[in-house]
């Protein structure tokens, strides 16, 4: 959950917003040590792979995660401060360019959206090309940009300097238009081109609907070649990413893989409380078993006697112990979406029975006490 915050300084890119605005750092009492909380989970994957050599001993690994992410931005909604990913990622130590790879990665985060039913997700490409056609590009759009500087917003102004293809994804109104009319493709080499097609043709053979935007570069540094981000509707408004990821083999050199190995990374991840938002699935309402409705305020032994054993024996339950009247318990049990109520009034306790209204139907039935159990576990299984 916490890690060496240079590990996020080295990897995610001095000039991303995660490491220049959302890095929660943890105070240590030692001078030269700091940690922060992971903001994502790839650069601790890359980590962990080199720190137990996996290179040196497996020709492709395939790992997943489910966990917690922090980062210190402005909450709304879809936008947390800790919030939870699915994440894959795959490496190999072989530089296996088979856009088969991308594909398969691809295709797997397609197939979970539709498990979780999330409404229409829509699948964005782009290629941003190899380290090399990254350094060109960079000096491309430089020159480029550099003639409609004034055009670009302060933010721009500022990327232009540190990391120019930041621009290319800025939402400022300006910005887009001077991006549009500038940006048609991103020139990348030969080979790239190649391998991007591939990955293309790939999708469309595996039936994946996408949409090429030469201006997707995502906020994260690392990335070279395939890069991609899923959208979503439902409930999502602005925060309408549910996933996203690409391709980083950079990474592994950038945090002390071998020189001589041209390595092969890719993966994505998804943030579940999104995929909640975006979801078709029918979210249960949380509720409880029973409520227990009390007439003797003053001795409600008989009742709490009761619930301690309903609880004892895996039925969720609870009770009033405050003077209330009939109306106003039955209001609680609404309150807390209870399935069943319980009443014990003088002839149930004269009978040796407890009153079970079902909630739902609003129908009511005399049980005896020593059923009790018995008779709400086969009603709750149904
Ligand atoms: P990311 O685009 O920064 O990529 O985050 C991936 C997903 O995490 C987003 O699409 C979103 O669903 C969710 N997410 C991010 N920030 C928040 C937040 N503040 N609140 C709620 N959900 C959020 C990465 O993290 C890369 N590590 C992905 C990757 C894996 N690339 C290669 N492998």
């Amino acid at each position: 959950v916490y890690e060496d915050i240079n590990l996020f300084k080295r990897s995610l890119g001095q000039t991303s917003d995660v490491v220049n605005k959302q890095l929660l750092e943890l105070a240590s009492s030692k001078e030269d040590e700091g940690y922060a909380l992971r903001p994502e989970g790839t650069a601790s994957v890359v980590r962990s792979y080199l720190e137990h050599s996996f290179d040196k001993n497996e020709t492709i690994s395939k790992f997943f995660y489910i966990g917690p992410m922090f980062r210190g931005e402005r909450p709304q909604k879809g936008r947390l401060r800790q919030f939870h990913q699915i994440g894959v990622e795959v490496i190999s130590p072989s530089e296996t360019m088979s856009h088969r790879l991308d594909a398969e990665v691809l295709i797997l985060c397609m197939h979970l959206l539709r498990e979780f039913k999330v409404k229409e997700p829509k699948l964005k490409i782009n290629s941003l090309g190899s380290k090399e056609d990254k350094e060109r590009i960079s000096l491309w759009l430089r020159g480029e940009f550099a003639k409609h500087k004034k055009e670009l917003c302060e933010d721009c102004q500022e990327r232009f300097e540190r990391n120019v293809f930041r621009v290319l994804d800025c939402k400022n109104e300006k910005c887009r238009k001077t991006v549009n009319s500038i940006v048609k493709d991103l020139p990348l080499s030969e080979k790239s081109k190649e391998y991007f097609n591939g990955v293309q043709k790939t999708l469309t053979e595996a039936g994946i609907d996408f949409r090429i935007d030469p201006h997707l570069v995502r906020g994260l540094d690392y990335y070279t070649h395939t890069v991609f981000e899923i959208t979503a509707g439902g409930e999502l408004g602005s925060q309408n990413a549910i996933g996203a990821g690409g391709n980083y083999e950079q990474l592994l050199h950038d945090l002390g893989g071998d020189l001589r190995i041209n390595y092969r990374a890719l993966g994505f991840a998804i943030g579940i409380e999104r995929i909640l938002l975006a979801s078709q699935i029918e979210k249960p309402m949380p509720g409880i078993d029973v409520f227990l409705v009390t007439f003797n305020c003053d001795d409600t032994r008989n009742e709490f006697k009761l619930l301690n054993f309903l609880r004892q024996n895996g039925i969720n339950a609870d009770m009033n112990y405050l003077l209330a009247s009939f109306k106003s318990q039955m209001s609680r049990a609404n309150r807390l979406n209870a399935r069943y109520v319980l009443i014990i009034g003088e002839d149930e306790v004269k009978n040796n029975t407890v009153a079970v209204k079902d909630m739902k139907t609003g129908t009511q039935e005399a049980v005896e006490i020593k059923n009790i159990v018995s008779n709400l576990k086969g009603k709750l299984a149904n």
